[in-house]
């Protein structure tokens, strides 16, 4: 059979990790692959469905980015767009197709499967908000970026006794914020799942200073509430194919790190992290889960299974529908949120 591999939505690192298992799984078993560049537009316009061969693949696994390309296209947004994909698929001789994106893409490649096209995704994005999976390419390098940067500004905010605001991505959930608050020692960490008011802000800095703590580092997650700052907070107007608003627009990071400076009189810097959270050489975890999962979703689709998507459950592979892991978001559990409060 001929397979195809379509990456879509927000790149990430291991990407490429897991185009390479796919293709290099599927030769062995003797089956061809294309490859769909630049997300579902590939699907949607002629000329962007090519052959991929052992050569194409060789040398990508330590590969940020994906070397098909990516895009937000949502073929729903568009008219006949499913049946188009198909037939494009199927002009192409593409008899079953490997998804690997986020829940933006998937929810398309659930569709691709109810429309009767052999489809089994791979989960990716740095959010880790995907139903059901404890995996998803790219968050442990995201979570990686995020360390690294909270242990750079640690001596330069204590150099300077100073308050840093940094401002990470996680779109609705507060994964990468609270992971990486986590393992980078960060003193406050604000996530989408829990509200934080500003007072509470104030009051815990006010008190590291007074047990002599003169810097603190607050991480601060793109999507999460402040409800004092809601209304200085700008971007809600503009949304991408899929109806997300760019939280990035916000600005959460650039108001908090002001009204702290207000209301303490505290010097406070603020660094917004943005894609170097989702750029750059992908972790070893990212580089051996997209392998796992790439091969998994080969031997799925070869041996006829559509509409699942190999995840990680319990440190192992297991397969669940693809519908299950675009259900809901997965948010940061209270249990795990508590934690942090042990050491801010
Ligand atoms: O979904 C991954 C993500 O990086 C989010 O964390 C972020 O809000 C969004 O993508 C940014 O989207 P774009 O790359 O289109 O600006």
């Amino acid at each position: 059979m001929r397979i195809g591999i379509l990456t879509g939505g927000g790149d990430a690192p291991g990407l490429n990790a897991a185009i390479r298992a796919v293709a290099r799984r599927a030769f062995q078993l003797g089956h061809q692959v294309s490859g769909v560049k630049n997300g579902w537009a590939g699907c949607l316009e002629e000329g962007l469905i090519d052959e991929l061969t052992p050569a194409d693949v060789r040398g990508i696994l330590p590969l940020g980015g994906t070397i098909l390309g990516t895009s937000r296209t949502n073929p729903s947004k568009e008219q006949n767009g499913i049946p188009r994909v198909i037939r494009t698929l199927r002009h192409h001789g593409v008899d079953g197709l490997v998804p690997i994106g986020g829940d933006d893409t998937l929810s398309v490649a659930a569709k691709l499967h109810e429309a009767g096209f052999r489809t089994v995704g791979v989960p990716k994005t740095i959010d880790n908000d995907l139903s059901a999976t404890e995996f998803c390419i790219g968050f442990d390098t995201a979570v990686g970026v995020v360390t690294e940067a909270l242990d750079r500004l640690h001596t330069t905010a204590s150099a300077h006794h100073r308050v840093m605001v940094v401002e990470a991505m996680g779109r609705d959930a507060g994964w990468v914020a609270l992971m990486g608050g986590i393992a980078g020692g960060a003193d406050m960490i604000i996530i989408p799942e829990f509200e934080v008011p500003l007072s509470d802000v104030v009051a815990h800095l006010y008190r590291r200073r007074g047990e002599g703590k003169l810097f603190s580092i607050i991480i601060v997650a793109e999507g999460a509430h402040i409800p004092e700052l809601e209304r200085e907070q700008g971007g809600e107007s503009e949304k991408d194919a899929f109806g997300h608003v760019r939280l990035a627009k916000r600005g959460i990071g650039d108001i908090l790190a002001s009204a702290i400076e207000h209301e303490t009189g505290f010097e406070t810097r603020v660094t917004v992290l943005g894609h170097l959270q989702r750029g750059g050489s992908p972790s070893p975890v990212d580089r051996i889960w997209a392998t796992r999962l790439g091969v998994a979703a080969v031997e799925l689709i070869v041996n006829g299974q559509s509409g699942v998507i190999p995840i990680r459950r319990n440190g192992d592979v297991e397969v669940v529908p693809i519908a299950e892991v675009v259900a809901q978001t997965r948010r940061v559990p209270k249990e795990l949120y508590e934690l942090t409060q042990v050491f801010v």
